[in-house]
């Protein structure tokens, strides 16, 4: 039998579109996110208006991989790496073939009841009119009213009225998803059971980082429907890892524990989560390695995941347990990734290798756990030198149960349990606290790179943007130490830097600000960055905008020797990518600010 993503590509082949190869998991040309999310990331440049070099019309299956939180795997549906299936019109076809092609696969290929299908549309903004062709489109298709929702642009616009990048109003396509009882007549969109399954967005406007909304040269569909999502709804099931996708895996981690998947649903379902998302990023050929920044963070963090819950699932941890379940993984995904079957063995030794490192470390950890017990026991002897009834407190404190978890990736559980073996208590609430202020910290990170994922990432605004941050410099030594920015703006043409300074510039030090930064440009220096919190950043002489939330991770852009500034990029990666630098105009801006526009030719 065909699987959906068959039967997706095979259609949107038969409707003119050419099939691409997804790309890489991690985006190319922008630094400021991780991981590809959608189906479309790759193709921002084709969406902005560049040609595509098989056409107009495209579709693939991506891999993607989101990541907020890592507590908000282990359910039923949520999932870290993912496949993204999408059609796209480059400025060729719009929302009538979008949506008839749409209705036309899921109730004749898919062969899914129109009675169970309902639909989303955009209730309008100031920017779109409500769209009520899409409505019209819907009803063409043989479906009622009752069963399309004008919706605002919070549930409607993608990706979000605050992201940059090409967006658009959306339709959106949900399914009835509970098999006990009848599809509603009218159709709620707050209610859960209606499993919202594929997007079809309508893209008009790119959103620029100065906040306004430009009408694209061309209008695009860009479409885009979870592999594993829909799969389960069309299994008729509510748990995604009961699927066909996932009962492989599952398998065989039951295999390994001795373990049933009921009763152990959670555990088994971080395992196999994990477990596909490693081989998906370690055989990627991006050359993703485990390491303790960015993507090589997250892997191994994964891997570490992988090793706690499949201890927790008692299995030999010290066994190779994970080849059978890469083998498995492998032979899903090889058809249509061929780098995951000729990248398999680094996979295997990528995992073992972190694997030991994190049993040494936990073997390291057994040890000051000792050290710490053996301490409660000096103190009681040293008092009962005095009082021979001296007893102390057996109580680990919260501070010792998180240093064996930041440092040696001691678990809570397994501190709590190893505790408990031998007459101790350990200070939960204390450990929570401190635990909670470590998550906000790095959810506040990963937020920000992925927040930053669509962000107007061309290889020519990132250039002007890292000519910003050379102004400034040059400005600070030539004009006046203490000028910081007060504004900036950056088009695909030009720069615009406002800052303090109580004078027009002279005719002198524009020539020795331009030649400073050209100097620049043609050292080629590295455009380098790494993440800090606030303190360490002022620590490190970094200049910029300091959000005054005490720890708050920041990335700090750095020129040697030249500038070092906390900023969301993204850059150039080096200086000389800038070419040339020059100054068009010098003028006020308002009183005690002073305004520079500058081109890069
Ligand atoms: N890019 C759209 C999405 O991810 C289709 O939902």
């Amino acid at each position: 039998m065909q699987n959906l993503k068959e039967k997706y590509l095979k259609f949107f082949e038969s409707k003119g579109h050419r099939i691409i190869k997804s790309a890489s998991v991690v985006p190319e040309n922008d630094p400021t996110c991780l991981f590809n999310t959608a189906g479309m990331q790759p193709l921002v440049p084709y969406l902005l208006g560049e040609k595509h070099p098989l056409g107009k019309r495209l579709c693939d299956v991506q891999k993607c991989f989101r990541l907020t939180d890592f507590d908000g795997i282990g359910d039923k549906t949520h999932h870290t790496f993912f496949e993204m299936l999408g059609n796209w019109s480059l400025g060729d076809y719009f929302k009538k073939e979008s949506i008839s092609w749409s209705f036309e696969f899921l109730t004749e290929v898919l062969k899914l009841p129109k009675e169970k299908l309902a639909f989303t549309v955009f209730e309008g903004n100031e920017y779109v009119p409500a769209d009520q062709e899409s409505f019209e489109l819907w009803k063409a298709c043989g479906v009622s009213e009752d069963r399309i929702a004008y919706l605002p642009a919070e549930d409607n616009w993608w990706p979000s009225m605050e992201q940059f990048g090409p967006c658009g109003a959306d339709t959106e396509i949900f399914y009835w998803s509970d098999a006990s009882s009848p599809a509603p007549k009218v159709f709620d969109p707050k209610d859960s059971r209606w499993v919202e399954i594929w997007n079809n967005v309508f893209m008009q406007f790119n959103h620029l980082p100065s906040g306004e909304f430009v009408e694209l040269k061309q209008k695009n569909v860009d479409t885009g429907m979870g592999v594993e999502r829909t799969t389960a709804v069309l299994a008729g099931t509510d748990d995604n890892y009961k699927t066909e996708i996932w009962l492989p895996i599952i398998k065989d981690i039951e295999r390994l524990s001795g373990k049933s998947y009921e009763g152990h649903e959670r555990e088994m379902r971080i395992v196999a989560d994990h477990m596909r998302a490693v081989v998906m990023i370690a055989s990627d050929d991006a050359g993703i390695r485990p390491s303790n920044t960015d993507q090589g963070y997250i892997l191994r963090r994964l891997i570490r995941r992988i090793v706690r819950f499949a201890k927790k699932l008692d299995i030999d941890v010290a066994s190779a347990f994970e080849e059978p379940i890469i083998d498995t993984i492998v032979s899903q995904f090889k058809d249509y990734y061929e780098e995951v079957e000729r990248n398999k063995g680094v996979v295997k030794e990528v995992f073992a290798e972190e694997k030991n490192k994190f049993n040494k470390s936990l073997e390291n950890g057994l040890k000051e756990f000792e050290k710490v017990l053996a301490g409660f026991d000096r103190k009681e002897e040293f008092l009962r030198r005095t009082d021979p009834n001296a007893k102390v407190e057996r109580k680990i404190t919260g501070k010792t149960a998180f240093n064996l978890y930041e440092t040696f990736g001691f678990p809570i559980e397994m501190t709590e349990e190893l505790a408990k073996e031998r007459g101790y208590e350990v200070d939960l609430t204390d450990f929570a606290e401190r635990f909670k202020h470590h998550q906000e910290l790095s959810k506040q990170g990963s937020d920000q790179k992925f927040k930053g994922g669509l962000a107007d990432s061309s290889e020519q605004s990132a250039r002007l943007h890292t000519a910003t941050h050379l102004l400034g410099a040059a400005l600070r030594k030539f004009v006046n130490e203490d000028i910081r920015q007060k504004g900036s703006n950056i088009t695909p043409e030009r720069l615009r830097f406002d800052f303090n300074c109580d004078h027009k510039l002279s005719g002198e030090e524009l020539k020795a600000v331009e030649d400073y930064v050209n100097e620049i440009i043609t050292k080629n220096l590295p455009v380098t960055y790494s993440e800090m919190t606030v303190d360490e950043a002022k620590k490190a002489g970094a200049i910029g905008v300091f959000g005054d939330r005490y720890g708050e991770l920041v990335k700090v852009y750095e020129v040697k020797g030249y500038s070092k500034e906390i900023c969301g990029g993204p850059h150039a990666k080096t200086t000389g990518e800038l070419h040339h630098f020059k100054i068009v105009k010098e003028e006020s801006s308002s009183s005690g600010i002073r305004r520079i526009k500058a081109i890069l030719d």
